[in-house]
């Protein structure tokens, strides 16, 4: 799975980045942190970044292009990764488009943090509060000044994705303010509906929406259908027992049931109508 973690500073990006990575075992890509290290080992780059950094500007596309093109390589990348903090221009946007084409790899989602400004300043005045309590070093660019100008950096320079990635049928938002492990699920959830990872059993679980074969099935249909799909080049799942098969067909009675009170998800619904804008 390749996504891209969209949202503004302390929308909760790394946050959530770290709980996927647990999750899903793939890698998070921060160009943040990787600037950040740069920094602090006064490497060329990192030279080039601090003060950028410290003002709340943004690094130069091409430094930031290059930084992430390396990375994407490295072999722990191979299995899938989580972008956060980059692409935050519309060229590195495109670059980013070119390196995947060039190679051979797919985007499945940019999941966008939508966060209301105030809770933003709160959020990392809180981060600020904390790290200082623990003896830990503040971050230069976690004051109420800098933070001002990274959203006006936001604003200007990154905000013009969302309707990037919106045309490019990509975009799926979830509300940012709610608690973290609420946001953890959300991005869970809209990431097994569009078939990027596998859906976790659930009575509540909608069929995923992006697959239009499955429309309008018998729900039983679909999920052979959807197994199927999961299982592909996987080991065969075992045979199922006599008491198996027939809590298997109540519960598949069940989805039946609710299948038929299923409404469309709200995430999808803002896809649909940002592509439309
Ligand atoms: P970067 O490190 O990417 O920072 P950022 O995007 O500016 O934002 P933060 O890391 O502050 O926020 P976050 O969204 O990760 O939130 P977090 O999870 O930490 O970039 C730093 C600088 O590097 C840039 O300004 C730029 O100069 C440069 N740079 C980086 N990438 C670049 C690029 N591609 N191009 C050019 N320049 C680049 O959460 C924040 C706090 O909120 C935490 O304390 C957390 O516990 C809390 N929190 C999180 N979620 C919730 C929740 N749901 N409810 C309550 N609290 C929450
Ligand atoms: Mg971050």
């Amino acid at each position: 799975m390749r996504i891209i973690l969209l949202g503004p500073p302390g929308s909760g990006k790394g946050t959530q980045a770290q709980r996927l990575v647990q999750r899903y075992g793939i890698v998070q890509l921060s160009t943040g942190e990787m600037l950040r290290a740069a920094v602090a080992a006064g490497t060329p780059v990192g030279l080039r970044a601090k003060d950028i950094m410290a003002s709340g500007g943004l690094v130069p596309d091409d430094v930031v292009v290059n930084i992430i093109s390396d990375r994407i390589d490295q072999p722990d990348a191979k299995r899938g990764f989580i972008l956060d903090g980059f692409p935050r221009t519309v060229p590195q946007a495109a670059a980013l488009d070119e390196l995947l084409k060039h190679k051979h790899m797919k985007l499945d989602a940019v999941v966008e943090l939508r966060v209301n400004e105030s809770a933003l300043v709160e959020r990392v005045e809180t981060r600020a509060a904390e790290t200082r309590a623990r003896g830990e070093e503040v971050r230069i660019d976690d004051t109420s000044e800098v933070l001002i100008k990274r959203l006006a950096a936001y604003r200007a320079q990154t905000e013009p994705l969302i309707h990037y990635y919106s045309e490019r049928r990509k975009l799926l938002t979830v509300d940012g303010m709610m608690a973290i492990e609420a946001v953890t699920r959300e991005i869970g959830r809209i990431l097994a509906a569009i078939g990027a990872v596998e859906k976790k059993a659930s009575k509540k679980s909608p069929p995923a929406k992006r697959d239009p074969g499955l429309a309008g099935r018998a729900p039983e249909r679909a999920g052979k259908s959807a197994a199927k799909r999961t299982t592909k080049g996987r080991a065969k799942p075992k045979k199922a027992s006599r008491p198996a098969l027939r809590a298997g067909k109540r519960a598949a009675k069940r989805v039946k049931k609710a299948a038929s009170r299923a409404v469309p998800r709200p995430a999808k619904k803002v896809t649909k109508k940002r592509a439309k804008a």
